[in-house]
């Protein structure tokens, strides 16, 4: 049976089995998501390179010169009502919310920031295991060791900023789960396989990272993410001693919105399929 398979379902089945073995858990918790075969696997962002966002092609001068065609002309069907702008939230998170392209001099409080983390870790991990963690730089030694790490591109929107977020994880997470999921012993679920726990705090992280942004948008912050930085170089300098690895980049602060529309999104046919 094994040999009729494609390459691709091949490896599948076999992390599927892997992930199942005599060594998984045995209490089911409703996490059990994670090892569901068709997820591809995802290996953590400590050995990647910078890949291109689509928002640094300025740092980025190897990238090849592309034609952009003009996009059509079309009428977009639109993608809220006035009945939404009512639903408490949705405008400061979704409807009128923008990505910066600077800041104003407003300062951003310590104590907005523990508010703001005390927001965000509500937000659900698998097995509660909350590999997040997040280095909040406002002083300006704090920002001009990050300077060297960031694509050009990027250099004036962190700067700028009154504070700038490097969003972390910590790849031996399960270390905390004795506290944090003391339903069972969700160390054991984790901590016998390298891949799969990366897995799990790559993902997790990621997500918390989208956490922070929403509570920020909600406390009235303007957030400015950027994944244009070198995250090897930023371990290096910032997180190394305590072994945490760096995503993302988010600044904070209450930013000078752009002034032209949104670019388009994905419409529902497009994005989304109802099965
Ligand atoms: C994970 C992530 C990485 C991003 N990286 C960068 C970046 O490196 N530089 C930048 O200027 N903007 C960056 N952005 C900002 C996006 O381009 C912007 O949020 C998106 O185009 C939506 O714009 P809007 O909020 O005006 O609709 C990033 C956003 C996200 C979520």
């Amino acid at each position: 049976m094994a040999e009729t398979l494609e390459p691709e379902t091949a490896s599948v089945a076999k992390a599927s089995a892997e992930h199942v073995s005599v060594e998984a858990p045995v209490v089911p918790t409703g996490d059990e998501d994670i090892v569901l075969p068709h997820e591809p696997e995802r290996v953590a962002a400590v050995d990647e390179p910078i890949v291109p966002t689509g928002d640094e092609d300025i740092a980025f001068p190897t990238e090849p010169e592309t034609e952009i065609e003009a996009a059509p002309e079309v009428i977009p069907a639109p993608d809220f009502t006035e009945a939404d702008r009512e639903v408490p939230g949705l405008p400061l998170l979704f409807i009128d919310a923008r990505t910066p392209i600077g800041w104003t001099d407003r300062p951003v409080e310590d104590s907005t920031l523990r508010r703001l983390y005390d927001l965000a870790k509500l937000g659900p991990t698998s097995a509660n295991s909350s590999p997040a963690r997040f280095l909040f730089l406002r002083s300006r030694e704090a920002k001009e060791k990050l300077r060297q790490t960031l694509s050009p591109g990027n250099v004036e929107g962190v700067m700028a900023a009154p504070v700038t977020v490097i969003v972390a994880y910590d790849p031996v997470f399960y270390d905390n789960l004795f506290r944090l999921y003391p339903q069972a012993d969700a160390r054991s679920w984790f901590a016998w396989n390298d891949e799969f726990s990366q897995e799990t705090a790559f993902r997790n992280g990621t997500l918390q990272g989208g956490y922070l942004i929403a509570a920020a948008r909600l406390l009235g912050l303007d957030c400015w993410p950027m994944s244009g930085v070198d995250t090897n170089r930023v371990d290096q300098l910032f997180l190394d001693p305590r072994g945490w690895r760096s995503n993302f980049l988010v600044s904070l602060g209450y930013g000078i919105p752009p002034e032209g529309p949104r670019n388009p999104r994905l419409t529902f046919d497009e994005a989304c399929e109802l099965l």
